[in-house]
Order: C-alpha cells, then structure tokens, then sequence
C-alpha cells in the first residue's frame, strides 16, 4: 500500500484487520499495564507556584522537584489556560486532518527541518514497521509557522502555543529552584526566550486489531519540557521504573514531561521519560503536544552549579545537532542520549 493517511485508508476500505506491517505488539509482555501505579501519577497545582506566599511556593517546587524526579511525567492544574481554547484548537485540528489528502499535500513532510509538515507514521519510506497516527508538525518557534487552512486555525494556534510556552517557562523556574539554581538559571542558560517549539497535532485513527499495532513507539522527547492535551480518548502511557502506566488525565488538567534536555541539564537527576500511545477500536484520539526546547545555536551542558559537586554525566552539544542527531535515531527508546552520555 501507498498510505500518506492511515485516517483516510481506514475510513476507505473498511478493514477488520490491519496490514502486517502494522503489527508492533508481537509479544504480549509488551502489553501488560501496570495500571494501580496510575493514581500515583503526581498532580502539580500552578497557583502554587506562582504564589507570592514563600511558604507555598516552596511547597510547589518541592512537589515540582518530586514529580520531575520520580516520574518525569505529571499532571497540571490550574493552569489558566482556558478551556475553550484548547476545545477550539481541537476542533480545528480534527477539520485539519480531516481535509482530503490532495488539500494536505502542499504540507507533506519533506524532512524535519520543514517549519511545517504532515504525513502518517514516523518515516513510511524507510521504517518497517508502521505506526497507526497522523500528524502535523509545526515549528512554532521562534519563528511562529502554521498552515493557512482550515480558516481561523493558524489563530488559534497562535493562542495555544503562546500559552503552553508561558506555561511551561514558569515550571523551567520552578524546576530550576528545586535543583537549587537561580529561577531563571535554565530559562538563561538555554537561550528559552527564543527557544525551539514544536507543535505537534497527533491522530490516531480507531484500529481494529488496537492490541497488535501502536500510535507511536517507546521514545522520549528532545527538548526541556513537552506539554500535551487530548481530546478526552486515552492512549497516552508512560513507562514508570520499567512499568507501563496509563495515562488517565483529570478533568482540566495539562500533561506534562520532561524531555532530553532537561535530563541533560540537570545532569541526570531528572531523566526524559519514555512514553508511548496506545490504540482503542471505537474513537478517534486526537492529541495537542508542544515539545518546548533550547535556543537551536545554543551549546546545552550540565548546569555549571550542579558541576561544582559532581562530575557531568553528558558532554555538552549544541541543540540544533543534538536535535538532528535524536530525530535520526528514529525515535526508538532513548539513542540519543547514548550518543551524548559520558
Ligand atoms: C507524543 O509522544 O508525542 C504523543 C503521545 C500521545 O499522542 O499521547
Ligand atoms: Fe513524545
């Protein structure tokens, strides 16, 4: 098959079983969930950290610092972005993905220095396995970059990814001050002000045999933080100590993980999480994912505070290569931070 849409190649031929080149869970080991361990999946109150009250904010940095360190992954509320920006954004992006493929071809993924492209799986044309997801990915910054249709979308996302980006700056300090940095030490060291943004606009199609492909494989992601909402529809897992765990966000709450780089600038202490998305045969699942990283020229090390007490477990490269480096590794597992580690 010649699949540049596994949404549209469903909804056309109507399959009770999926091509073999789909199938990625051969070995049922790889299925089993460790879901008890989902209630423990750390909650982050933002007003907490954003309070003026020390007692509080210390409160939050702590908790911050905890949820960084044993699970990479965490949910966030009160958060202040509202919800009906996210539902319009979701809105929208359904209508993106549901445009006829000619419509979408001008977008089509031509590599992954494109400030836009869409297209299915991670790479059709080498990999041997496919993955059951459409995408769209957006550099939005620090050039801000969005396809011009459907009407009204690029505004929208405009919205979204200025928010998630203020969001996710005010936990860089947070974070920063429970390692025992200044606040602003990452968001400096980094270059974040003018820092990567992808906005990444996953679909992942019902799929009738959901126990034997995936949406995306176990990877973790490049940059500081990634922030990710959804549609309602679950799929999302985290993997916690070698367990799988479903991720069941609560009602107006923002997902949150931690990325390469952050695993690289607090020298190990909090490592980039492995996640992966899971398929269901009645819904469509439509995730919202800003991966928010360094400035591309800046040269990204282990915070030089934190060196003063221990040796650095990663040697020191600038983003735009290590970037380069992650997304040719095809995303499997973490190889490419043991391109970097010493
Ligand atoms: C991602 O890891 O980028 C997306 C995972 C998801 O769709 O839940
Ligand atoms: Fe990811």
């Amino acid at each position: 098959y010649d699949i540049s849409s596994i949404k549209s190649f469903v909804e056309s031929n109507g399959l009770s079983t999926i091509p073999s080149n789909y199938h990625s869970l051969i070995d049922p080991l790889d299925r089993e969930v460790a879901d008890e361990l989902g209630a423990f999946i750390p909650v982050i109150d933002f007003s907490f950290l954003t309070s003026d009250d020390p007692q509080f904010h210390g409160k939050g940095v702590q908790e911050l610092g905890r949820a960084c360190e044993e699970w990479g992954l965490f949910m966030v509320k009160n958060h202040g972005i509202q919800e009906s920006l996210i539902e319009d954004v979701m809105k929208m992006s359904y209508k993106f993905h549901d445009m006829p493929v000619e419509e979408k071809s001008e977008f089509a993924d031509k590599g992954v220095s494109t400030p836009i492209r869409c297209g299915t799986s991670f790479s059709p044309k080498v990999e041997s396995v496919h993955y059951w997801r459409d995408y769209l990915k957006v550099m939005t910054h620090p050039e801000f970059n969005f396809p011009h249709k459907p009407a009204g979308y690029k505004e929208l996302a405009f919205e979204y990814s200025r928010k998630t980006r203020a969001v996710v700056r005010k936990l860089l300090e947070g974070i920063a001050e429970s390692l025992g940095l200044q606040p602003n030490a990452i968001i400096e060291s980094t270059g974040f002000d003018s820092g990567l943004q992808i906005f990444a606009v996953n679909l992942y199609p019902p799929c009738p045999q959901p126990d034997l492909a995936l949406g995306m494989p176990p990877h973790s992601d490049h940059g500081l933080l990634t922030l990710l909402t959804q549609n309602g529809i679950g799929g999302l897992q985290v993997n916690h100590k070698g367990k799988w765990v479903n991720v069941n966000p609560l009602p107006h709450t923002l997902i949150v993980n931690t990325g390469d780089q952050l695993e690289v600038v607090s020298n190990g202490r909090y490592r980039s999480v492995l996640h992966r998305a899971m398929l269901n045969n009645k819904d469509t699942r439509i995730s919202l994912v800003t991966v928010n990283g360094p400035a591309f020229e800046k040269v990204i090390g282990p915070a030089p505070e934190l060196l003063e007490k221990e040796e650095p477990f990663f040697r020191s490269m600038n983003y735009k290569e290590y970037f380069e480096i992650q997304q040719k590794t095809s995303f499997a597992d973490k190889s490419g931070m043991n391109q970097i580690r010493i």
